[in-house]
């Protein structure tokens, strides 16, 4: 049954791509986005069960399959540009190494032209042959007009970004996440209205004993990220539990949880009360909704 609809929307990505637009209502400003009451549907890197994570091509299909935001993450190149890449290294998802030879190759100390003329798309289908690495602002450019884009840092500093976002008018018209909870303390003192999201959990430090009593979304861990300026806790599943998102509304806090991919999980989170569900998979949460609907 999935197979039909999956392929249309194939089709549009691959024939349309980026210029392709849904008929849909413009997306609200983060705040009023936090104050929806459904939970949201997030989409992981794009639609990236369906296209090749954080292109063009995955994140006009994020926003065909309706998902209210579009996830990806970015990284700096060695020319200053901010770029949207998943990894540090540029092996796991592109022609890199073929291209170039040698492995573990930085995106970092490669310019934003070399890093474009590489092939993003190959490695997970060759129908996505050619797609390039984009820039932060041309994916926010496509997601904008029909979702609200959440930036997630993976490196860099705040100012940058806060400065983009701000020459673009896109304070707040996107929401913002980082493991990096310094990052979202610089981030909130340079921008204090901008929403902004704490991933979690974070490892006390590298090669460090990570234990479970750490790894859960606390009393403790909300209070930090609240004062790090967050109103959203982007936590892993595995460490949520129904107190855990109790104790966050208390605090006017939202609770996302990463990555959820089948309906079954996907429903227990409901169940916990979750305000959001991040999903390589959007059409499975729009459907985890409905049944949870339907079993009122
Ligand atoms: O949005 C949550 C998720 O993206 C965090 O993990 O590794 O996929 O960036 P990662
Ligand atoms: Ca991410």
């Amino acid at each position: 049954m999935l197979i039909r609809p999956l392929s249309l929307l194939l089709c549009h990505v691959i024939l349309f791509g980026a210029s392709f637009a849904a008929a849909d209502t413009p997306p609200p400003a983060a705040p009023e986005l936090l104050r929806i009451t459904r939970p949201l549907v997030i989409a992981h890197r794009g639609y990236s069960g369906a296209a090749p994570e954080n292109t063009l091509p995955s994140f006009a299909a994020a926003t065909l399959a309706g998902a209210d935001m579009v996830e990806l993450d970015y990284h700096h190149t060695s020319d200053g540009a901010l770029v949207v890449l998943h990894d540090a290294t540029l092996d796991r998802t592109t022609d890199a190494r073929q291209r170039w030879g040698g492995e573990k190759i930085r995106a970092s100390e490669h310019t934003l032209a070399e890093l474009q003329s590489l092939d993003a798309g190959r490695w997970f289908d060759g129908r996505f042959a050619g797609t390039r690495l984009p820039l932060l602002t041309e994916a926010i450019e496509l997601i904008t007009p029909h979702a609200v884009t959440l930036v997630e840092r993976k490196a860099g500093d705040a100012r940058t970004c806060v400065e983009l976002l701000r020459h673009r008018g896109w304070i707040n018209r996107v929401v913002v996440q980082s493991f990096d909870w310094d990052y979202l303390r610089d981030f909130h003192a340079l921008a204090p209205e901008q929403v902004l999201a704490a991933l979690g959990p974070v490892a006390p430090a590298k090669g460090q004993p990570f234990t479970d009593a750490e790894k859960a979304l606390s009393p403790q861990q909300l209070d930090r990220l609240a004062a790090a300026g967050a109103s959203v806790a982007a936590w892993s599943r595995d460490h949520v539990t129904h107190d855990s998102v109790r104790e966050a509304h208390a605090r006017g806090l939202k609770v996302w949880v990463y990555t959820v991919n089948d309906v079954a999980t996907a429903r227990q989170m409901l169940d916990l009360g979750v305000d959001g569900i991040i999903s390589n998979h959007p059409p499975l949460i729009w459907k985890a909704l409905a049944l949870a609907l339907r079993a009122e």
